[in-house]
């Protein structure tokens, strides 16, 4: 497979990859600083919990979607770190107690456990603020494109997003529930972020309107598939975090079972994987990555 730059996906692909997300998590810790006070708990586990060994699923699509479209400027790093800070308040908060009660994140123990519920809670609402003061002082862009990324974020996070998902999961998800409103959840507390990702890079880049929908069509499928891995991951030890938390609950995996649902995931990335061709031809980092994520994810499920 050849890729954007011309190297082949052994050669250039993973010194690039390993290049982006170099990039990330300099940044990251750039803009979430040691206090230099270890009393300062909301501020170290605002660190700790952002800076864990992640994937950096969400900053790397960010970055590859972007520069597909033809941005090269810092912008994306920035919206990538914001991003990626979203995402940890959104772990932070789905492990309390009264959510699904983890013990594990990244393979560490999750922020409640380790400095206690308020400062869980603090933590998740500061790393929030952080991420759309971030978005909101990025440098060298128009006024109007920085407030459309703030409302971009805004969206993501709140009702017609991952509050919205999470409120599901956590309420709904207790009774049986039809596909279409497991789909639904599925949508708002992973897709919608996806998806906020997608238009964002999409602002910073071409911006040109034919190439929106294929954009958000490919982040709705990349939801769906994503989920659809977790909640298989749910029922498979693999140290990072914890399993058995959606015992009970309605899922694609509990109505269909995990066979039917391996076979989804593979529809849901097939899918996914023809938006992207359609966006940005039929080599392209995006695409190899997307491909990496899931191969890797296949031998862990
Ligand atoms: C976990 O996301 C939460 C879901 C949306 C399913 P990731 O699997 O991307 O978590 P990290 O960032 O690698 O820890
Ligand atoms: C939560 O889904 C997704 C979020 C947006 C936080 P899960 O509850 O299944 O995520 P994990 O398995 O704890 O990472
Ligand atoms: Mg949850
Ligand atoms: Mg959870
Ligand atoms: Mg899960």
């Amino acid at each position: 497979m050849t890729l954007d730059s011309g190297a082949t996906i052994d050669q250039g692909f993973t010194e690039r990859l390993i290049q982006v997300r170099a990039s990330i998590e300099q940044r990251l810790n750039e803009l979430l600083p040691e206090c230099g006070n270890e009393r300062d708990l909301v501020a170290v586990a605002m660190r700790e919990s952002t800076l864990a060994p992640g994937k950096r699923m969400r900053p790397i699509l960010l970055l590859l979607a972007a520069q597909g479209l033809g941005h090269d400027g810092p912008q994306g790093l920035e919206l990538g770190c914001a991003v990626e800070m979203i995402h940890a308040a959104s772990l932070v908060l789905d492990d309390m107690p009264c959510m699904d009660n983890a013990a594990l994140r990244r393979g560490r123990p999750t922020v409640h456990l380790k400095f206690g519920e308020d400062v869980a809670i603090l933590t998740a609402v500061a790393l929030l603020s952080r991420a759309f003061g971030v978005i909101a002082s990025i440098q060298d862009l128009p006024p109007a494109i920085r407030t459309q990324l703030v409302e971009i974020a805004a969206n993501a996070v709140g009702m017609q997003g991952l509050v919205r998902g999470q409120f599901q999961d956590l309420r709904d998800g207790q009774q049986a529930r039809s596909p279409e409103e497991i789909a639904m959840t599925n949508n708002l507390k992973t897709g919608a972020l996806f998806g906020a990702i997608m238009d964002m890079a999409w602002l910073i880049g071409s911006s040109d309107e034919t190439v929106r929908p294929g954009l958000q069509n490919f982040a709705m499928e990349l939801g769906q598939a994503f989920q659809m891995y977790d909640d298989l991951r749910d029922k498979h030890f693999d140290g990072d975090k914890d399993t058995g938390k959606d015992l009970g609950k309605s899922t694609f995996v509990s109505l269909y079972g995990e066979d039917k649902v391996r076979q989804q995931l593979q529809v849901h990335l097939g899918n996914a994987q023809e938006c992207l061709r359609q966006v940005y031809g039929d080599s392209h980092l995006i695409t190899g990555y997307m491909r990496m994520v899931f191969d890797k994810a296949a031998l862990a499920v």
